[in-house]
């Protein structure tokens, strides 16, 4: 393995992302609907880019092999819900065929379970779920799915993950303090340079192939420091060691300048999570099984993130006073 790459250098050496003037046409029409026009001037509703599920490493250029992770994507959809109940514009960053917010009830093997067929031949929905079903549709239609609040972006590699990861925090940074980042997505720390991969599969015939992987560059110093550097920033840490588990998340709170990090071990990020922030950790527990942890963690974050506006807005008149 080589040592960390530069920013840059990721960037030049990336295959270009394919879409990448649809995506820019998305995220100004998502701006433009999401400002709100009053007596005051245009004012716009706070943004949060909820990033989710986890990228590939591919290992050839025509793809056949990856390197990939256990991340669901459900943590993403669930916050995402609960960010839009809260009056959040969301943009949801999330890896292709991952977990979705208001599907996150479809059974694994069929949504076949669903439905029924009445005694007119006619499919619909089947008695022992119609609660469920209802309450999705209308928290479904209550977004304006699609369009509205919320804004659905996907990635597969880690390449076009970080080139949307900075057209997203280019655009948030448009709203300032009111921007949020919730980085759930888990993201490779390690990659084989587009100029490095082979450019087709792989031949078994070679014997075992031997490949050189660099360090991804962290992208939460330059997310801080250049792409949205007034966005409130939380990042996630997840180890496997509840030993070194806080002491990791106080690392990158400091060095990454974040506003907040979560901090999960693999094997309870289900059941609780530790917010830590400068001087105080909070530890939140799912309190039965009915209940998505994600609803308690949204909360806090959202009233964090109004105080810090709110803070904000009074240094800028404290400032005005002055002068
Ligand atoms: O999707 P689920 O199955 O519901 O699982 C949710 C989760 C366990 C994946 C989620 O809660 C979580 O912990 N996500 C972060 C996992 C992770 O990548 O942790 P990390 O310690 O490797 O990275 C820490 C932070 O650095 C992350 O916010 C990541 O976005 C960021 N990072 C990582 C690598 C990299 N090269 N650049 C980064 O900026």
């Amino acid at each position: 393995m080589v040592g960390a790459e530069d920013p840059e250098t990721f960037f030049e050496t990336a295959p270009p992302l394919r879409d990448a003037d649809a995506v820019r046409t998305k995220l100004q029409e998502f701006n433009a609907r999401n400002s709100i026009i009053s007596a005051g001037g245009v004012d716009r509703r706070p943004t949060v880019c909820v990033t989710s599920g986890g990228t590939t490493v591919p290992l050839e250029q025509r793809c056949v092999r990856y390197i990939d992770n256990f991340s669901s994507g459900h943590r993403g959809a669930a916050s995402t819900e609960y960010f839009l109940k809260a009056g959040y514009a969301v943009i949801f960053l999330h890896r292709r065929g991952s977990c979705q917010p208001y599907c996150r009830f479809l059974p694994d093997d069929s949504f076949l379970k669903f439905l029924d067929v009445n005694e007119e031949s006619k499919v619909q929905v089947a008695e022992s779920h119609q609660t469920a079903v209802k309450e999705s549709i209308w928290d479904y239609c209550k977004v304006g799915y699609g369009g509205g609040s919320l804004l659905k972006l996907q990635f597969t590699t880690i390449f076009e993950y970080l080139q949307l990861l900075r057209m997203v925090a280019t655009s948030v940074s448009t709203v300032g303090q009111r921007g949020m980042f919730y980085l759930a997505a888990a993201v490779s720390d390690f990659y084989v340079p587009w100029d490095s991969m082979a450019k087709h599969k792989i031949q078994s015939a070679g014997g075992p192939p031997e490949m050189r992987l660099s360090q991804v560059p962290k992208m939460l110093a330059v997310l801080r420091d250049q792409w949205a550097p007034l966005a409130f920033c939380v990042s996630f840490k997840l180890e496997t060691n509840s030993d070194i588990l806080v002491q990791k998340a106080d690392m990158a709170l400091n060095k990454y300048k974040m506003n907040i990090v979560v901090a999960n071990l693999l094997a309870t990020y289900k059941e609780q999570v530790i917010i830590v922030t400068n001087g105080a950790r909070n530890t939140v527990r799912r309190r039965n099984s009915d209940e998505d942890l994600e609803e308690q963690i949204i909360k806090l974050l959202a009233q964090k993130h109004s105080k810090y506006i709110c803070g904000s807005q009074m240094d800028a008149t404290r400032v005005q006073t002055e002068l």
